[in-house]
């Protein structure tokens, strides 16, 4: 099992790719950052290097510490470049199978040879991602949560294909990464958006049927089940159309009505009410 690596790649620098480019420099590895946008790597230098700044006055970090990582994070513009020698990928880009089976392939292309691949996708199936690359067993899934330096766990997902060993240095990556592994069967949703749709979708359906306030619902699931967040305020974090895709993906591939979207949510997805992004949804943050 290896915990040290060379070099790691990411690829896209959204707000995924730059969290965990950030996490993976903090590690220890030379890490390479890039984007098909020249802006979204402007703007990525610019959210690591204000993170850290933030970590430094909060003495979480020291001023050599920020200065290193800082030094380890490389931002070229072409994959190519940015996976040269890599033996750890990781592809954050869109959610949209065809457009990370082109990263991954054309990303392993110019890796160093075994190198692991890993995709961020929040529910895409990891066993049709793996076809595009040479060796799909060293492909897994490396589901990260938002924001990337802050939350814990990541979700290592496995097809049928990924050997023993593969698991096993994915384990000792993630923990060297300061996270929390958990190991889930490539399966629709994985586990945690599997069980985090079903408790939103029924949340909504819940204010549809004007069974107790956005409020209440929430503080039912704080202070009655101790989350540290509601299901309706976290929705709004996270983007009404974000967990509509997410949903409708679950009821295609799983069926059950408690992942079928209620119609309140197509209802605010139309009009524009996506939560914090927009300044409404289930709350006012206007
Ligand atoms: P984002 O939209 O902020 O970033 C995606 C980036 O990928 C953009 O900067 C875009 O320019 C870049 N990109 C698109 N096509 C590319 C290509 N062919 N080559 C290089 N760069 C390309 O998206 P975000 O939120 O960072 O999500 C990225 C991935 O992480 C998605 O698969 C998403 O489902 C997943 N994810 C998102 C979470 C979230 O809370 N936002 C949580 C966990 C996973």
């Amino acid at each position: 099992m290896s915990d040290s690596l060379r070099r790691v790649a990411v690829i896209g620098a959204g707000a995924m790719g730059t969290g965990i480019a950030q996490v993976t420099a903090m590690a220890g590895w030379p890490t390479a950052l890039t984007d098909a946008r020249p802006a979204a790597l402007a703007a990525a230098r610019d959210t690591i290097a204000a993170q850290l700044a933030g970590a430094v006055d909060r003495d979480k970090l020291t001023r050599e510490e920020s200065a290193l990582v800082l030094e380890r994070t490389t931002t070229p513009d072409t994959v190519a470049e940015t996976c040269a020698g890599a033996d750890l990928i990781i592809e954050a880009v869109v959610e949209d199978l065809a457009v990370k089976r082109e990263v991954v392939a054309e990303a392993a292309r110019h890796a160093a040879p075994g190198a692991l691949v890993a995709s961020n996708t929040s529910s895409l199936s990891i066993a049709a991602i793996a076809e595009a690359v040479p060796l799909p067993e060293r492909c897994v899934g490396l589901h990260f949560f938002n924001p990337v330096h802050i939350m814990k766990l990541v979700e290592i997902v496995v097809h049928e294909g990924v050997t023993e060993g593969t698991r096993a240095e994915a384990v000792g990556l993630v923990r060297a990464m300061g996270k929390e592994p958990i190991v889930v069967r490539d399966s629709p949703g994985f586990a945690s958006s599997r069980l985090g749709i079903a408790l939103g979708m029924e949340a909504i359906r819940m204010v549809e049927q004007q069974v107790a306030t956005a409020e209440d619902i929430d503080k039912a699931m704080e202070l009655g089940y101790k989350h540290p967040m509601g299901p309706l305020r976290l929705t709004d974090l996270v983007g009404l159309d974000v967990r509509l895709k997410i949903a409708e993906y679950l009821h295609e591939t799983l069926g059950g009505a408690h992942f079928e979207p209620p119609d309140l949510l197509r209802r605010m997805v139309a009009e524009g009410r996506l939560g914090k992004k927009t300044g409404i949804g289930f709350y006012d943050w206007s």
